[in-house]
């Protein structure tokens, strides 16, 4: 790539449910999707309510939301809300996945919260180029990554579309009638090349912001933590819940885990830029050593000037699931100040990432027997 294409990519930015590209401006986003900035305020709020604060939060990957604040006064006044997120499985879980879902299980942990767990395969069948035969596949393993990032067995429910349809399709169809072509065009970016299954899927995705309603036989406050890429749906699903009588669901919105590479997110259709649960040791080492880092091109350079964490998914990886706070901060000081060098942060995040798979790998294997109590079967 040139200095001036990559200049122009860092520049542009686009993000969809499908596609995300360029370098993204997160305060631009918000501005653009219409939801609010988590002020300290919200925080103060949140940490009143559970006596800590998450990570997450504190360290920004979680950075917008739309009525996160109604759900903590929901909470206080004793009305419990369900949580919902999901997974279109279109290839293997890589760790930007499980952003929001470690938060999403850190949610359940301290609200006690019932959740949802929505697998698109319908939507990932009509996306990509997928057979049906290879999206089963993704199912069935991604089932295994939800299990084993140790959401509550008895609490969680996981639903997936073309298996549990008939639990979908009447509130799908009430939905649908409230949508016009124009609004879908619109809030997705239809256009005449669009297949119809697409055009028609958006429904089924909001169909979990009121199914706990319907479960629990009154309205039921629902909140959705997930990247914000998914944003445009729930833009849809808010415009038409009161009019069917629900609460319009809230949500709570992560940055995006950067590529490997120099711009982007981590993406499953681009696997050398991701670490997927299931590499093996050397996969994930050999990934990380041929990683993208915001140094300087030689180490006496380095040492004389400095490095760029802010533009370093190295250090990104190593801040999001490894490094405390005060680590990170530690961390960013010593790059900054030269003190640091590429080689020794891709060490750390080695060494860390090995035994993070290793770990999860064995929570992996012990899902498969777990599989039928995590289903819904209603
Ligand atoms: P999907 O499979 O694209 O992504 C699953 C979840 O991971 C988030 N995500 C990321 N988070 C951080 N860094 C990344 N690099 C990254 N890439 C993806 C997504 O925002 C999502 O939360 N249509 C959905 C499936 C779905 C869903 C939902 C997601 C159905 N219902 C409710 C969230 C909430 C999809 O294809 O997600």
């Amino acid at each position: 790539m040139s200095n001036k294409d990559r200049i122009d990519q860092e520049i542009k930015f686009e993000v969809t449910p499908w596609n995300v590209e360029g370098s993204v401006d997160y305060d631009k986003l918000i501005e653009k999707f219409g939801t609010t900035k988590i002020t300290l305020e919200l925080i103060s709020k949140m940490k009143k309510l559970l006596g800590n604060i998450h990570p997450m939060i504190s360290m920004e990957f979680f950075f917008s939301h739309r009525d996160f604040d109604w759900i903590l006064d929901k909470f206080e006044n004793k009305e419990k809300f369900y949580l919902y997120t999901g997974r279109g499985p279109s290839g293997m879980v890589h760790l930007g996945h499980l952003m929001p879902w470690l938060f999403t299980k850190y949610l359940q942990d301290e609200f006690d919260s019932n959740l949802l767990f929505q697998l698109t395969d319908d939507e990932k069948f009509l996306y990509g180029k997928n057979s049906r035969k290879e999206i089963e596949k993704y199912v069935s393993e991604n089932i295994l990554d939800i299990i084993a990032t140790g959401f509550n067995s008895k609490r969680t429910k996981i639903i997936v579309d073309t298996k549990h349809i008939s639990s979908l399709y009447p509130t799908a169809l009430e939905i649908s009638k409230r949508i016009t072509f124009s609004t879908a065009r619109a809030v997705f970016g239809f256009n005449g090349s669009t297949n119809i299954g697409m055009i028609g899927f958006p429904p089924i995705q909001a169909v979990p912001c009121f199914l706990p309603s319907i479960i629990e036989g009154q309205n039921t406050p629902v909140l959705i933590p997930a990247a914000i890429d998914q944003d445009p749906y729930w833009r849809m699903t808010r415009d038409v819940a009161e009019k069917m009588g629900y609460y319009k669901p809230a949500q709570i919105h992560s940055k995006f885990l950067p590529s490997l590479e120099q711009v982007g997110k981590m993406s499953s259709s681009k696997p050398e830029t991701a670490i997927f649960t299931t590499d093996t040791q050397e996969e994930a080492s050999r990934k990380v050593s041929q990683a993208f880092t915001g140094g300087q091109p030689t180490t006496s350079l380095q040492r004389m000037l400095g490095g760029n964490p802010d533009r370093c998914p190295v250090f990104s990886y190593l801040k999001y699931l490894y490094d405390s706070p005060k680590e990170s901060m530690e961390r960013q000081l010593e790059c900054r100040g030269g003190n640091l060098l590429c080689g020794e942060c891709k060490h750390d995040l080695t060494k860390s990432t090995t035994t993070f798979l290793s770990e999860f790998q064995r929570k992996r294997e012990k899902a498969i027997d777990m599989v039928p109590k995590f289903m819904y079967n209603q």
